[in-house]
């Protein structure tokens, strides 16, 4: 069975997110800049996708490579900006990098929580805790559970470029899951995406069973302090 992750990541969710920008990339970057260093530091952006934040690493001197699933969204973070990119093709569950290869370990943007079980969102943590070295650190973004509980629009018309777009959202009858439909109504093709709702304790949880220890937590991209109201979770956690 193909699974909606496989689908749906390719050149029509660049069309319906472009909103998510260069310059929302270089905020959290500043973030992490700020936080961890990210100077001459080998980093893995995992899950890159069209790797705004790859080109935004480089240009504070990372040495940084992307690690996505999508072929359409890697051919993209290849070709950023200037230079050409260091890429590969993989599944995070499966890292196909040596022991301590790492100093950082980023995943940006709610590119976790996708699978059905989570066992696998367990060991996509172990494989990031197995890639980094002693003292590396794990970034962590992801959207804040209690408030997309609270702020969750149903359903939404929109015109996104030159696509007329209706957007359903709804929580799964289980309540393990954010589910978003999207309807592209000119053509009637839908996608759908389905993240699990992990509350910070929850990823906490994750992060700690991997045996890394959290550092850091915020709420948001200019490092304001994590409370129920805020958007996201950002994560810092440390290799022992
Ligand atoms: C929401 S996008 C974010 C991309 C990027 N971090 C950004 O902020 O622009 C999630 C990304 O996760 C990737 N992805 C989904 N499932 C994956 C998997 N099992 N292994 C590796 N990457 C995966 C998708 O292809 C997509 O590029």
């Amino acid at each position: 069975v193909t699974e909606w992750f496989e689908q749906w990541f390719g050149e029509e969710y660049l069309k319906l997110y472009p909103h998510r920008d260069e310059e929302d990339a270089a905020r959290v970057v500043a973030l992490m800049a700020r936080h961890t260093g990210l100077t001459d530091r080998r980093v893995l952006d995992l899950a890159c996708g069209p790797g705004r934040h790859l080109e935004q690493l480089r240009l504070v001197g990372a040495h940084a490579v992307g690690f996505d699933l999508s072929m359409p969204l890697l051919s993209r973070a290849r070709h950023r900006g200037s230079a050409t990119l260091p890429v590969v093709r993989g599944d995070m569950r499966y890292l196909p990098f040596g022991a301590g290869s790492f100093d950082v370990v980023v995943n940006l943007f709610t590119s976790f929580g996708y699978f059905a079980d989570d066992a696998q969102h367990m060991a996509v943590v172990r494989e990031v805790a197995a890639v980094l070295r002693s003292g590396g650190v794990f970034v962590l973004d992801y959207f804040n559970a209690h408030y997309v509980l609270t702020a969750l629009v149903a359903r939404e018309e929109r015109a996104i470029g030159s696509q007329h777009v209706v957007i359903e959202r709804r929580i799964s009858e289980d309540r393990r899951f954010v589910v978003k439909e999207m309807h592209l109504m000119d053509d009637g093709r839908r996608f759908v995406e389905r993240v699990r709702l992990f509350t910070p304790a929850e990823l906490e949880h994750l992060i700690d069973g991997a045996g890394l220890r959290i550092r850091h937590r915020f709420g948001d991209y200019e490092g304001r302090s994590a409370d129920n109201g805020s958007p996201r979770v950002l994560l810092f956690s440390e290799r022992p």
